[in-house]
């Protein structure tokens, strides 16, 4: 039950800080859910040493510095799957003097070895949520109580029924501040996360794909994607030094696509999420390419030095911070952005931008596939040269949709 007249957290948590952190006074690192799980897990939280404490999915460290500071011995075991989330947590445990006390852990069995509680921020998607909830249920000590909380707008029914699956009962706190807490009890049936499988026939390439539980797509061809695959150019120049770089590669099926056309060519592939990269190595390995294709967990391209790659894959949601730092990953020169976009209620538009080449070189390239439904902030971003492709375009598909024109202004 919460205890709303209480508070038992004894860090203050508006000290922690977001992840990035612009810099804003009134931004926040915790929000209602995280403080509503604290709350509830409290009670259970009483005597049990850090090590015996999990949590999992935490946004930027609140749930876990907060579980350390109440705690002793031993280190507080973390898993989020954002490298930024890690970021946020690493920094706070530095400005609160509690780095010693957590250990940020892979979504694997030491994460949840014996634990006695393990506290859960909700994944948006129940396949994440049964890796998770499996994982526990296999690992966690027989008495472990999970608390698991998030929004009550990212929070659906069948969030409960993926706990039963794992766990003999399911409770719900009281709401709070548009939170609330699944509570669960007596894990059974527990396994390890498996990545869904797929073989997917891409133009006349047969790849495999992999899966964890909540990366983008699943184990399937996402429209966009398609789009983006089916516009990749015949050559692909890259070598061992400079590897074809698919930037943001989700289950890793760019790159796979890549590597398995163009034998011999190297392939980087990064994503931010844990899961992602997982997924991506897994499909590397069921394609029988892992020695060509490297997958690497960073955010956008920072790990690669500037100016190094003649050829990124881009597929990522529309991110203007990222987009402008892996243009400097690009190497001199690069001219041709082929950014192909798609976003409801407009059908698919194809636009191209061109830059200054002093070099003239052919390449580097960047092939890109991004979301955005903001039809005037595209607009505004394009060369007048790019208007002109993308509006010849969108007028042949707006005839194929029988949607009604747009405007250009
Ligand atoms: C639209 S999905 C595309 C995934 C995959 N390329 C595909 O087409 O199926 C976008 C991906 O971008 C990743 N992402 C978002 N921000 C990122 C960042 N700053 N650095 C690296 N990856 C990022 C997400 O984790 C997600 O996997």
């Amino acid at each position: 039950m919460a205890r709303d007249s209480v508070d038992p957290v004894t860090l203050d948590l508006d000290t922690l800080r977001p992840y990035p952190d612009a810099g804003d006074p009134d931004s926040r690192a915790h929000d209602a859910a995280d403080r509503l799980l604290l709350d509830e897990s409290a009670e259970a939280r009483q005597g049990v040493a850090r090590r015996e404490i999990a949590v999992i999915g935490d946004t930027f460290g609140a749930l876990a510095l907060a579980c350390a500071s109440d705690a002793s011995d031993g280190v507080v075991r973390v898993h989020q799957d954002s490298l930024g989330g890690e970021r946020a947590l690493a920094a706070n445990a530095r400005s609160t003097g509690l780095e010693a006390s957590v250990a940020s852990l892979p979504l694997d069995p030491e994460l949840v070895r014996d634990a006695r509680v393990v506290l859960v921020r909700l994944p948006r998607s129940l396949e994440a949520l049964r890796d998770i909830a499996g994982l526990i249920a296999a690992h966690a000590a027989p008495d472990v109580v999970v608390f698991a909380g998030g929004r009550i707008k990212h929070m659906s029914l069948g969030m409960n029924d993926v706990l039963r699956e794992h766990f003999d009962t399911v409770d719900v706190s009281l709401a709070r501040q548009k939170s609330r807490v699944l509570i669960a009890h007596g894990p059974h049936d527990g396994r390890d996360p498996e990545p869904s499988a797929a073989r997917l026939r891409i133009g006349d390439t047969d790849v495999e794909v992999r899966a964890f539980g909540g990366v983008f797509a699943g184990a399937a061809l996402d429209i966009g994607t398609r789009l983006l695959i089916d516009n990749l150019p015949d050559t692909i120049p890259g070598h061992a030094d400079d590897p074809a770089v698919d930037l943001a590669c989700g289950n890793g099926i760019v790159a796979a696509t890549l590597a398995l056309r163009h034998p011999g060519l190297r392939v980087y592939a990064s994503d931010e999420s844990a899961a992602a990269v997982a997924s991506a190595r897994a499909t590397a390995a069921a394609n029988g390419i892992a020695d060509r294709m490297t997958v690497a967990r960073d955010d956008a391209l920072a790990s690669l030095p500037a100016a190094s790659a003649s050829f990124i894959a881009d597929r990522r949601d529309d991110r203007p911070a990222p987009v402008r730092r892996c243009s400097s990953r690009a190497a001199p020169g690069w001219r041709t952005v082929d950014r192909l976009e798609f976003g409801p209620p407009l059908p698919p538009v194809a636009r191209e931008t061109r830059r200054p080449d002093p070099s003239d070189r052919p390449h580097p390239e960047v092939h890109g596939h991004g979301l955005d439904t903001s039809l005037s902030g595209r607009l505004k971003r394009f060369q007048p040269s790019a208007l002109r492709l993308g509006r010849r375009r969108r007028q042949r598909t707006d005839r194929m949709s029988g949607l009604p024109r747009q405007s250009h202004g």
